[in-house]
C-alpha cells in the first residue's frame, strides 16, 4: 500500500494519480508481468492490454528491452523493468527488422530468465501481489520455455489480425508446395488457401530470396512456442475476424481470445505509448479546417520509400488542392534526412493546406472532425484506429501483414480504395479525390462507419470482445 501511494503522489499526471488512489482498493493482489516486442506497432496493443488489465484490478510489471524502450514516465501507475538486449550501436539502427528480431531473440533470454527470477523470488514480498501469468508478444520465440522452467502460465499477444497469424502455417506452406513463381497473367488471382490476398500480395510478403529460411523458421518456431501456452490474444473482434476464429479453433489446440480493438475498451487513464515526441501543433490546425476536409497521410513506425515516391506522394497531394496532414519520420524517406528534397518553396506554396510532422498523434488526428480520409500502410493497428473513427482509407500496403489487411479494406469491406502499389502522381491524386470528394468515397465512408459502430459495440457490456476480455481475467485470476 505505501508503494503505491507514494507512485500516485509521484503521478505527472494528477488525474491519474487520483484514479489511482481511488482504485487501490480494488486491487486484486494479482501481478501480470508483460514483456512487448520492441517496435511502435507491439509496444502500442501491449501497453494498451496493461491499461486494461490495470482497470480489472491487476498490478502491472513491463520487462522492456533497452532498445526501443517505453517511456515509464508516460505510465506512471505501472512498474517497468529494463533488461539488456545486447544490440550494438549499429544493429539498434539497422533497417533491417527481422535481423533485429532474430538478435533479440537470441540475447534476451538470460537476461529475462534472471529478471523474472528475481521478481518471483520477491513476489508476495511486495504490494504488487502474487505473479498470476507472463504476456509476451508472439514474436519472441525463447518465452516459452523460460516460463515454463517457473511454472509461470504464458499468454501469446498476436499484435496482427487473427488471419494473419493463421498465415504463419501457411505462408511455409505454400512455399514447400511450390508455390512461387507464378505466370505475370495470374498475379490479380486469389491464393485459394489464403483469401483475400492476391497471387501478386502473397509474392511480396514471401520476401526476397535471402530471408526465406530464416522467415520460414521464424514462423515455425512462432507457431510450436505459441502451441503450448495458456493462450493467444488477439487484438482483433468476432466482427473482423469471425471466419479466421472458426479456422484457428479447428487448427489450433489453444484457447484464443480476440479482446480488441484494445485502445477503444473504457479504461479510465489514457496516455500515450509513443516512442517519437508526438507534434501536438496538427490539432489547432486541424481545428481550423472545415469537418471531413482533411486527408491523413502516415505510413507507419517502419516503412520507408525512396526519395522519388516521396516526391510522387507531395505531387499527388498538391495537385488534389485538398488539405493534407502528412507523417514524415526523420529517415523514413532513404538517403535522406527529412524532408529537405522537397521543391524550393512547395510548402509555401499550398497555402495553408498542407502540413508536414515527423509524427502524430494518430489517435488524436483521426478522431478529430476534420479528418475525412486516412492514406496508410495498413499496419494492423493504424486499420483499426481508422475503423474505429470511422474514417475511410487508401491502401497503400509495403510489406508484411499490410498486403493482407489492405485487401480487407479493399476487397472485403470495402471501407476504402487500394492504390495497388502504384506511387505515381497521377494515380494519388485520383484516389484522394475519388475518396474526399466523389460520391463513390460517400458510399465507402457510409459502409466504414457501418463496420465502426459493429466493432465499437464488441468492447461494450454483452458484446463479444469484453465477453472475451471477461474470460481472460477470470483464467488469469485463476492461476
Ligand atoms: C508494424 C508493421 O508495419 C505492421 O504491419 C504490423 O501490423 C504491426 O507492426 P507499424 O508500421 O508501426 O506496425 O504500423 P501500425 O501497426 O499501424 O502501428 C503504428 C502505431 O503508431 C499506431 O498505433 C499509430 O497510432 C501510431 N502512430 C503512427 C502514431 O502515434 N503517430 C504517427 O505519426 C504514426
Amino acid at each position: 500500500m505505501v508503494f503505491i501511494l507514494y507512485k500516485a503522489i509521484n503521478c505527472e499526471r494528477k488525474e491519474e494519480g487520483r484514479i489511482l488512489i481511488l482504485e487501490m482498493e480494488k486491487r486484486n493482489k494479482r501481478r501480470v508481468i508483460l514483456f512487448p516486442l520492441p517496435l511502435q506497432g507491439c509496444i502500442n496493443p501491449m501497453l494498451q492490454l496493461a491499461k486494461i488489465l490495470y482497470s480489472r484490478g491487476f498490478s502491472i510489471t513491463i520487462i522492456h528491452t533497452r532498445f526501443n524502450a517505453p517511456k515509464s514516465s508516460d505510465h506512471p501507475l505501472f512498474t517497468f523493468l529494463q533488461i539488456p538486449d545486447g544490440l550494438s550501436e549499429t544493429q539498434t539502427h539497422s533497417r533491417d527488422v527481422l535481423l533485429q528480431l532474430t538478435l533479440l531473440n537470441n540475447n534476451c533470454e538470460n537476461p529475462l530468465r534472471e529478471c523474472l527470477a528475481k521478481l518471483i523470488k520477491g513476489s508476495g514480498t511486495t504490494e504488487e501481489g502474487e505473479i498470476s501469468c507472463l504476456i509476451d508478444d508472439s514474436g519472441w520465440i525463447f518465452t516459452q520455455s523460460v516460463a515454463d522452467s517457473f511454472h509461470l502460465p504464458r499468454f501469446v499477444l498476436c499484435a496482427y489480425k487473427l488471419t494473419f497469424f493463421l498465415g504463419h502455417l501457411l505462408v511455409p506452406q505454400l512455399r514447400r508446395e511450390g508455390f512461387l513463381p507464378f505466370p505475370d497473367s495470374e498475379a490479380e488471382d486469389l491464393v485459394p488457401t489464403f483469401q483475400p490476398l492476391r497471387k501478386k500480395d502473397l509474392a511480396r510478403i514471401m520476401g526476397n530470396k535471402d530471408q526465406v529460411e530464416p522467415l520460414d523458421a521464424y514462423l515455425v518456431k512462432i507457431l510450436e512456442t505459441t502451441k503450448p501456452a495458456s493462450g493467444l490474444i488477439v487484438m482483433s473482434c468476432e466482427e473482423l475476424d469471425r471466419d479466421s476464429l472458426t479456422e484457428s479453433h479447428k487448427v489450433f489446440g489453444f484457447p484464443i481470445y480476440p479482446i480488441g480493438p484494445p485502445h477503444i475498451h473504457d479504461v479510465p487513464a489514457s496516455s500515450t505509448s509513443s516512442l517519437f515526441e508526438p507534434d501536438r501543433s496538427c490539432i489547432p490546425w486541424l481545428d481550423k479546417k472545415e469537418t471531413r476536409s482533411v486527408i491523413y497521410v502516415s505510413l507507419g513506425s517502419i516503412v520507408t520509400i525512396t526519395e522519388s515516391q516521396f516526391l510522387e506522394i507531395a505531387c499527388g497531394l498538391s495537385q488534389t488542392n485538398l488539405s493534407f496532414l502528412w507523417v514524415v519520420r526523420p529517415g523514413s524517406v532513404e538517403g535522406r534526412e527529412w524532408i529537405e528534397s522537397l521543391p524550393l518553396g512547395f510548402m509555401e506554396g499550398l497555402n495553408g493546406k498542407g502540413k508536414i510532422v515527423k509524427w502524430a498523434p494518430q489517435l488524436d488526428v483521426l478522431a478529430h472532425r476534420a479528418t475525412g480520409g486516412f492514406l496508410t500502410h495498413n499496419g494492423w493497428n493504424s486499420t483499426l484506429e481508422s475503423i474505429c473513427e470511422g474514417v475511410p482509407m487508401i491502401s497503400l500496403p509495403f510489406v508484411w501483414d499490410q498486403l493482407l489487411n489492405a485487401r480487407f479494406v479493399s476487397d472485403v469491406w470495402r471501407i476504402g480504395i487500394h492504390l495497388e502499389g502504384r506511387i505515381e502522381t497521377r494515380e494519388i491524386e485520383r484516389a484522394v479525390t475519388r475518396l474526399m470528394v466523389e460520391p463513390e468515397g460517400e458510399e465507402i465512408r457510409e459502409r466504414v462507419n457501418v463496420l465502426r459502430d459493429e466493432v465499437r459495440r464488441s468492447v461494450q457490456g454483452g458484446g463479444s470482445s469484453s465477453r472475451y476480455l471477461d474470460d481472460l481475467v477470470d483464467r488469469i485470476t485463476s492461476f
